[in-house]
């Protein structure tokens, strides 16, 4: 986008902020005969998987809504903007979405870095979003017209430690931590308090940020504390070369991660032997065998030439009906009245039930997935 453009979506929204400023909720949009919603997504850079999982999920809800007649006799429109995996990015396009296109309400984003940059802007303009997948409790603590349709990290964070002590039994752990993104910072903390209370000890931390590609020095302090399993919350990008190079040092004990981890990438990076006794938590396992979540399956199957979805796509897919649920209820497409609704949705999606609790949030259960021959391993279910 150009610099003036850029300027013209500032100050058009910084009307706009004003305006809700005085009234509370931006009071009217859509009175078109489509609803407009805005989806920002990392679709390329570093994290594109994340974006394009989710995008493809979100467009497939979008699209069958759409043929069973829209909601209130609309049909959805869905604007929808790369942010390539850039910081700085999400603000500018979510900017542009509430005063160039009149939005009813924001989708996005994966990584909750970015969803903690989009938020405010929404929040100022009295605008629902929704975060399909971001984990980090910061993220909806950005105000009441931020909302989630996922877990968050103290509750994954526990299920790690959880895992870690009682059934790989590990007493003696590293923490490596992506100390640049929200997530990964937040994940370390989570993890390591409840390993601690459950009678681990953390013997070594280290920390790496995004975009490094040479971890030896971290790891060859790893190695010489001894541990007996190496927790690593991050992304899959840098998750993989670690799992690799720890691998090429000799480290052999399991290690494992949060939803980060989740994409095919981790498997072509780390190679499948490495990523022998590997473990991580997510959001959705394609085997689950809810109706919901076979339903989802095959349609975004026969959609995508037979790709089979992840969890970013099961939560991008459940992040528009929700917002689709919410409209109906609330019998019109304005901001303010969607607000209200979300904070009371209680419906099943292809992720499971989404009950969106007092801090927006939506508690549900979390899956433990390992990797085997080259292959991702559903291991079990854990509920919340
Ligand atoms: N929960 C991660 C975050 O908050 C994003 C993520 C969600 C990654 C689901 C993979 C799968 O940053």
């Amino acid at each position: 986008m150009n610099p003036t453009t850029t300027r013209r979506a500032f100050l058009a929204s910084a009307s706009v902020a004003a305006t809700a400023a005085l009234v509370g909720c931006k009071p009217e949009a859509s009175a078109g005969n489509t609803i407009k919603v805005g989806e920002y997504a990392s679709l390329s850079g570093t994290e594109a998987t994340f974006g394009q999982s989710s995008h493809e999920g979100t467009l497939l809800a979008i699209e069958e809504l759409n043929k069973a007649g829209g909601v209130l006799g609309k049909q959805f429109e869905l604007v929808h903007e790369d942010n390539r995996s850039t910081a700085g990015e999400s603000v500018t396009i979510v900017k542009k979405f509430i005063s160039r296109d009149g939005v009813v309400a924001v989708l996005g984003e994966v990584a909750s870095g970015r969803s903690l940059e989009a938020g405010p802007v929404c929040q100022a303009a009295g605008i629902p979003m929704i975060s399909p997948s971001s984990t980090n409790p910061r993220v909806t603590e950005v105000g009441d017209c931020v909302f989630r349709v996922c877990f968050t990290d103290p509750f994954q964070g526990r299920l790690i430690a959880e895992f870690a002590r009682k059934t790989l039994n590990l007493k003696r752990v590293a923490v490596f931590s992506d100390v640049s993104s929200a997530y990964g910072d937040g994940l370390r903390q989570y993890f390591s308090d409840a390993f601690k209370a459950g009678g681990g000890e953390v013997v070594v931390e280290q920390k790496y940020s995004s975009k490094d590609k040479d971890f030896k020095a971290q790891l060859t302090a790893i190695k010489a504390a001894n541990p007996d399993g190496i927790c690593v919350p991050g992304y899959y990008n840098e998750v993989g070369l670690i799992v690799k190079q720890a691998r090429e040092l000799g480290i052999m004990v399991p290690i494992f991660g949060g939803d980060g981890w989740e994409a095919p990438e981790l498997i072509q990076i780390a190679g499948a032997d490495s990523l022998k006794n590997t473990y991580y938590t997510t959001h959705f396992s394609p085997i689950q065998d809810t109706p919901e979540a076979k339903k989802f399956v095959a349609a975004y199957k026969a959609r995508f030439n037979g790709k089979v979805p992840d969890a970013m796509a099961a939560l991008g897919y459940d992040s528009a009906l929700v917002l689709a649920d919410a409209i109906k209820r609330a019998g019109a497409a304005e901001p303010a009245k969607i607000k209200a609704a979300l904070s009371t949705t209680d419906m099943v999606g292809a992720s499971g039930r989404t009950r969106i609790d007092a801090k927006r949030d939506a508690p549900k259960a979390a899956v433990i997935i390992t990797v085997e021959n080259g292959e991702f391993k559903f291991l079990r279910t854990v509920e919340p």
